[in-house]
């Protein structure tokens, strides 16, 4: 399979990249810097004698044509596109700068949809493709903290529903998951408590749920029932929930 993961230099994209490589599939890393890219592509290269190459892409405004012909060319075709990459901003919590809310807006929605929507022809084209997405728990419910991280999470999640009902019979794929508390730079200065888990198990289930139903997921699964509660929560008790 030929895989593209987007937001592959670090945390659960780069833990992705890292299970295919080792299942043995071709993968192309994306990121904004190369130089971040470049030593976890030969890393990769190298342990599991894989082709692993890497291709630069700025989500906050990136330039749609240019990276799909670069993976075209690299790759001659794709069969996977991961969109794992996200970004979050302890300022997120009520008012904050313009710049930094269209940032959030932009790396978590804006960006990965144009980026979809330039490579779907491709993946529509394929036949047996697959299309996955990464969300956050965040989206469950709108509360106030991770406010516009949260709600351009539950944005990309809508446009993976869509999405799934347009490709719906057409042989690609399209799973979503909404991710809990992973072990990484963006979960920042937080104590690794025991709703935490490593970004690894988090890859590993993504990978082996590729030959699974299409459809909406948490990973790890146990957020399925803490979801459920939240949803639930009357607003009196909800209310509370603020720090
Ligand atoms: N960690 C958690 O607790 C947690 C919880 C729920 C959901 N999630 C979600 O899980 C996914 C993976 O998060 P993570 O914890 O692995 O985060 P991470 O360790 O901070 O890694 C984020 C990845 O996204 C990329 N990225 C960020 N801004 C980008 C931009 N403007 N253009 C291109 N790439 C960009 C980063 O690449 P560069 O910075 O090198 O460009 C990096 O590869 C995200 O969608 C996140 O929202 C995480």
């Amino acid at each position: 399979m030929k895989a593209v993961v987007i937001g592959a230099s670090a945390g659960l994209g780069r833990a992705l990249a890292g299970c295919l490589a080792e299942a043995g599939h071709e993968v192309m890393l994306v990121a904004r810097d190369g130089r971040d890219l470049d030593p976890v592509a030969r890393d990769l290269s190298i342990r599991f004698d894989a082709r692993v190459q890497w291709l630069e892409a700025d989500l906050a405004a990136p330039d749609v044509a240019e990276l799909r012909t670069g993976v075209l060319e690299r790759m001659g075709g794709l069969d996977a596109l991961f969109m794992v990459a996200g970004l979050g901003d302890d300022a997120d919590a009520g008012i904050m700068e313009d710049v930094a809310l269209r940032r959030l807006i932009d790396v978590n929605l804006t960006g990965p949809a144009s980026i979809i929507n330039a490579f779907l022809p491709d993946l529509m084209r394929n036949g047996q493709s697959h299309l996955v997405g990464v969300g956050s728990v965040a989206a469950v419910r709108g509360r106030s903290r991770n406010m516009v991280y949260g709600s351009a999470k539950r944005g990309l999640e809508f446009y993976f529903e869509a999405l799934r009902h347009r490709l719906d019979g057409g042989g690609c794929r399209v799973q979503f998951y909404r991710a809990g508390f992973m072990d990484t730079t963006m979960l920042g200065n937080e104590r690794p408590g025991p709703l935490v888990v490593r970004p690894e198990a988090v890859a590993r289930a993504m990978v082996a749920r590729l030959g699974g139903p299409s459809g909406m997921a948490y990973l790890p699964r146990r957020w399925l029932l803490a979801a459920l509660i939240l949803r639930l929560l009357p607003w009196p008790l909800f209310r509370r929930m603020r720090r």
